[in-house]
């Protein structure tokens, strides 16, 4: 089997130990915790492999409940009441409901492999007693439960005040904790960093930030050689370098290495791949650069040649890639942040998607 998956794997999972050890921390002390982090740096897997070691601990029952596609509170209910009847009642669905959703008569159906879908058709005033039931009979029981909502940020576009509602019951629960996590945005920030707001100050944060080098360093010199294949010091460093360490892109260029070395991986067949495999993605990224107007185009490919830009419009900059006037450049900037297509970290803009930057980089 591949070694380097892209999706969760509980025995190809590189480092993320301290972590590991804050997140579990944060359970023994009843405290509850917001993960956040640019984009496909591992949130996802990290709660994934937390909730693997606390299951095979039998210490917490673990719920995880992803809220990427809902669009108001009974969305949320829904999908808590599904992932509750699946984990406690497989075997009697039916029943489960009853004794689950109290006072209401919802609509199932099942997929292929069982798994039931419901439809709860709240009426008017049913949303918090629902969300009370399903919260007490987390709260009852035997063992302490970890719900983890992700993508949580989607809570502040319902149309209904499901933060506070959602606030208000989970602080009354002593048996149940709770991990938030999402994308860094603003609605994200809006809602834990904002003093207004429900759940200001109600978790320790946790910002997710790249697996250091050295630890991914260790974990591709590692997996290669437990299947018996080798790879070059250099190639290794090639790969992290095209990367620049961020997990996902990392994981998607080491899974094609392996696949693609019989023996020996060395750093002039990995100059090769990177180049082959850009070439392959060439038509997604051509398309997604042709969305881009001219200005948008150029202060694109000049972050990505940049790496890095701490002031997009320094006289420094714009001289050197011939940008446009310093607000036109501005102005791109902002669009090209809207769409996602930039990302401000701290430290500067780079653009999001690594595969993009080096696209920009490479053809242009
Ligand atoms: N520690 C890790 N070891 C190995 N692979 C990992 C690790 N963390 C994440 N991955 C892999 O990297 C990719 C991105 O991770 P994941 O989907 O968890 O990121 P995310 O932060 O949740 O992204 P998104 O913002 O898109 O939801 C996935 O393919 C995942 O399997
Ligand atoms: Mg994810």
């Amino acid at each position: 089997m591949n070694p380097f998956t892209t999706y969760y794997h509980p025995d190809f999972f590189c480092d993320r130990e301290n972590e590991m050890t804050q997140l579990k921390g944060n359970l023994e002390n009843g405290l509850n915790t917001l993960i956040h982090s640019p984009r496909r740096l591992g949130k996802s897997a990290l709660i994934k492999h937390l909730f693997h070691h606390l299951e095979q601990e039998k210490e917490y029952e673990t719920l995880f409940i992803d809220l990427f596609a809902t669009a108001k509170t009974e969305d949320l209910l829904r999908s808590l009441a599904e992932t509750i009847l699946k984990k406690y009642h497989s075997k009697n669905i039916i029943q489960g409901i009853k004794t689950l959703l109290k006072g209401i008569t919802p609509t199932i159906t099942f997929a292929h492999d069982g798994t039931p879908s419901i439809s709860l058709g709240l009426k008017e005033g049913q949303q918090e007693t629902t969300m009370s039931h399903l919260f007490d009979f987390l709260e009852k029981r035997k063992n302490k439960v970890v719900v983890a909502f992700y993508e949580f940020q989607e809570v502040a576009t319902y149309p209904e005040k499901a933060e506070a509602m959602l606030r208000t019951y989970s602080q009354k629960l002593s048996n149940v904790r709770f991990i938030y996590s999402g994308s860094t945005n603003h609605l994200l920030q809006n809602m834990f960093y904002s003093a207004s707001r429900p759940f200001y100050q109600s978790s320790e944060v946790l910002i997710l930030e790249k697996i250091s080098r050295g630890a991914y360093y260790n974990f591709i010199d590692s997996n290669f050689t437990r299947s018996n294949k080798e790879i070059e010091p250099a190639a290794i460093e090639q790969i992290l370098d095209f990367t620049d360490c961020y997990t996902y892109y990392t994981q998607v260029i080491c899974n094609q290495a392996y696949y693609k070395t019989d023996q020996k991986l060395t750093a002039k067949s990995t100059e090769a791949l990177v180049k082959n495999y850009l070439d392959n993605r060439k038509i997604d990224y051509i398309n997604l650069y042709n969305l881009l107007s001219e200005n948008q185009k150029k202060v694109a490919i000049a972050i990505a040649k940049q790496g890095i830009v701490t002031k997009p419009t320094s006289i420094e900059f714009l001289m050197k890639f011939n940008l446009p006037s310093a607000s036109s450049t501005l102005q791109a900037v902002n669009t090209l942040h809207e769409k996602e297509i930039l990302y401000k970290l701290p430290e500067g803009l780079i653009i999001y998607d690594i595969f993009f930057r080096r696209f920009l980089e490479f053809y242009f």
